[in-house]
């Protein structure tokens, strides 16, 4: 039963950054009670149309309807007092201040005839009953610091409701949940759209917007190439539609080509108590998945591949033009042309606020150094070549790595 008129509708909305536009006439609508995906690859403008929705940017051209009226965000506050409010992927929240506090902050139950005074009870009667609306169990006086980030995630839910907020987006909230903690989010956002709450899901994990999603909008170069219920969108199409691509053959898993050989080998690789004799086999041209549950040992055992990690047994060899060679540790793996990319990239990865340039550069590429010394020009070509193999979306290499 979808009503005539959407929550929130956005018609012809262009946003550019100096020439370049990051959205380009793009509309959409969302019902109440719907959750509404933005799928998109990175650079598509998904996090430039949540940040025009939540007030956080305003756009160069469109509109903005809410409840079928015209209607202007000019900050976050003119946002959340239309009941606009957004989850982060790293919840924005004072790690020292309490659960209850946290809910409420920004909006204070002060004592009567006393502004300066908070009433505690009523502080905690409201963070009570926006945790009961979710229908989770979060310790009201524990500090954030204190919690996981799941129980974050449903602080900031919670915190949206306190606000009263009816349209809620989230960012990739799970890329730091557990399977169990992501279908726990998953039982509280149907709750959520059970009570006709709308809410924006973005992930690059398709089988979530396949499991929680009931539409897909997908932004590819800043303007929207598909809408439609998600039951109708197969994962090819929405692959195809993210891409602008067919399915590409790499995608699909099969037995490696015939005449290619392994370039890396590990036997018996163990470490602490998670790591326990894992031998496996890269070929050249493969990409080898590693499945696993949170906390199987996936990520440590690539650490320890990488010699990130202290190995306690096992052997890493890579092999070269020359031959086998024991990969030994990081600057060993580097030498041998290895590389790593960690799962959390903002905390172990890369620095946000340097550039593409230097952040590529980070580890000296090969022939970028001479007597001791970096050769700017070399370590340049290099950034331009990996950016436009990899189709890196910058206004440059000079572009600070937060702004992609
Ligand atoms: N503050 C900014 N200044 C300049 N360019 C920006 C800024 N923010 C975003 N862009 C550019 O706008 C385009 C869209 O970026 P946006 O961050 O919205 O993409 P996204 O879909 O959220 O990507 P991701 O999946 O990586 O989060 C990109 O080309 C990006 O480089
Ligand atoms: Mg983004």
């Amino acid at each position: 039963m979808t009503p005539a008129t959407p929550l929130l509708e956005v018609r012809g909305l262009t946003k550019r950054f100096g020439a370049q536009p990051a959205l380009e006439d793009v509309s959409l609508a969302i019902a109440p009670g719907e959750v509404h995906a933005v799928a998109g690859e990175n650079g598509a403008g998904k996090s430039t149309l949540m940040a025009i929705l939540t007030g956080a940017l305003t756009a160069d051209e469109g509109a903005l309807l809410w409840e079928g009226r015209p209607v202007s965000l000019p900050d976050v506050r003119a946002a959340q007092a239309l009941g606009i409010s957004m989850v982060h992927q790293e919840p924005q929240l004072v790690p020292s201040l309490g659960v209850a506090e946290n809910i409420c902050l920004g909006r204070l139950p002060h004592r009567l005839g006393a502004a300066r005074l908070v009433d505690r009870t009523a502080l905690r009667a409201a963070a009570q009953a926006a945790l009961d609306t979710l229908r989770v169990g979060v310790p009201l006086s524990a500090a954030v610091r204190e919690i996981g980030v799941a129980q974050r995630q449903l602080v900031a839910i919670a915190r949206a409701l306190h606000f009263g907020a009816r349209l809620i987006i989230l960012d990739e909230p799970t890329s730091s949940l557990s399977l169990d903690e992501v279908e726990a989010l998953f039982a509280t956002l149907r709750r959520l759209r059970g009570s006709g709450t709308a809410l924006v899901y973005i992930s690059h994990r398709l089988e979530e917007l396949r499991a929680i999603a009931d539409r897909v909008t997908v932004l590819r170069d800043g303007r929207v190439v598909a809408t439609a219920p998600m039951t109708e969108m197969t994962q090819g199409a929405l692959i195809a539609a993210m891409s602008g691509r067919e399915l590409a053959a790499d995608l699909q898993a099969g037995p490696p080509p015939p005449g290619t050989e392994p370039v890396l080998r590990v036997g018996g690789l163990s470490q602490s108590s998670r790591v326990h004799g894992v031998s496996l086999e890269v070929r050249e041209g493969e990409v080898v998945g590693l499945a696993g549950l949170m906390g199987s040992g996936r990520s440590r055992t690539l650490r320890a591949i990488f010699g990130a990690d202290r190995r306690d047994a096992g052997t890493v060899e890579v092999r070269t033009a020359g031959g086998w060679h024991p990969v030994r540790d990081v600057a060993g793996a580097i030498a041998l042309g290895m590389g790593l990319v960690p799962e959390d990239r903002r905390a172990l990865g890369l620095v946000l606020t340097a550039s593409v340039l230097d952040n590529i550069g980070l580890r000296t590429p090969r022939g970028a150094r001479r007597w001791g010394f970096l050769r700017a020009r070399a370590i340049r070509e290099v950034a331009l070549a990996a950016m436009a193999r990899l189709r890196i979306k910058a206004r440059g290499v000079e572009a600070p790595v937060r702004t992609l």
